[in-house]
């Protein structure tokens, strides 16, 4: 059931009778529990995330489950990167305590039909280009949430109306846990880390630098006293004009609580952008009033 520790000394649980066992001990012994939330294929923007739950519990969970409900049927299920023994000596690296890596039986056994139904919010943006992938983010977050129990969960900036839409359903839906949304990690040319950047050619990758470039330019504008969202937004399709081989999705320049678009920029306004690169999406944001990592 439980693998015992392993090589690396990191346990990993695949099974949730022994998950619930570990939570339990936990709980007995007082200790707070974080979770790390992931689909695996590591890189330092998870890590980040560990290193954040680190500072706020005495013990970090992170589940590695490909999530088949948030793909869409000519999405990249099958294709999902699934180094596990890369994963585990680097979550083992960075301080993670148990590893939970269900199998998708075990999430979701023959008959599970129940989901959970996000609003209005997940229309737009990501769900407008992906019908479904929050229903399914949402639910496999909120089993999640029943499964580990934890007293923090740790989510990235990079996908924020994820992380929004996490937050509404915590308040929606009255859970007990605290949330904490952790700075997006960069490329030292600034490109947000993510597993799919691995699909880009090495052309598609420099192309790939617009996102933050065009956030940066908005942000420029905005730190000088540019408050109107069009021409921000104006900025940025700029950006984009001259890079021809990244088609913009969209460009949001929204309000944090429900996303939906402001005409006038203030601290904490999010811009967000989603573009094409080949087959490749890719995604960026920016919380006017912080400064980029
Ligand atoms: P995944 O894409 O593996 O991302 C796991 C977590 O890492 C998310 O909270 C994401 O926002 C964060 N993350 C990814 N790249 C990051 C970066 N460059 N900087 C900071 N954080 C970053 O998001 C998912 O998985 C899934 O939808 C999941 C929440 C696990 C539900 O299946």
């Amino acid at each position: 059931m439980s693998s015992p520790a392993t090589a690396t000394g990191l346990p990993v649980i695949s099974e949730i009778p022994a998950l619930r066992a570990w939570r339990d001990a936990e709980r007995v012994a007082g200790r707070r529990v974080a979770l790390v939330p992931t689909m695996g294929a590591l890189h330092e923007g998870h890590l980040a995330l560990v290193d954040e739950a680190r500072r706020r519990a005495q013990r970090v969970v992170m589940s590695i489950f490909v999530n088949p409900l948030q793909f869409g049927p000519s999405e990249d299920f099958q294709r999902y990167p699934r180094p596990l023994d890369r994963d585990r000596a680097l979550a083992a690296a960075r301080g993670v305590d148990l590893l939970f890596t269900p199998a998708v039986e075990v999430m979701y056994p023959p008959g599970s039909e129940t989901r959970v139904v996000p609003g209005e919010t997940a229309s737009r943006w990501e769900g407008d280009v992906r019908p479904g992938h929050f229903a399914g983010v949402l639910t496999v977050v909120l089993k999640l949430f029943h499964l580990v129990e934890p007293d923090v969960a740790v989510f990235g900036q990079k996908d924020i109306q994820q992380a929004t839409l996490i937050r509404r359903m915590v308040r929606d839906l009255d859970l007990r846990v605290d949330l904490v949304l952790s700075p997006t990690v960069r490329e030292s040319d600034g490109v947000a880390l993510s597993s799919r950047n691995a699909y880009l050619t090495p052309e598609q990758r420099v192309e790939a630098r617009v996102l933050n470039r065009a956030l940066r330019a908005a942000d420029r504008a905005w730190r000088e006293g540019g408050r109107d969202a069009a021409v921000l937004r104006r900025l940025i399709e700029g950006e984009f004009g001259l890079s021809p081989g990244v088609q913009p999705d969209y460009i949001a320049i929204v309000d944090p609580d429900t996303l939906s678009p402001v005409p006038v920029a203030v601290t904490g306004t999010i811009i967000a952008v989603a573009a094409r690169v080949g087959s490749t999406r890719l995604l960026d944001n920016h919380i006017l009033g912080r400064e980029f990592r």
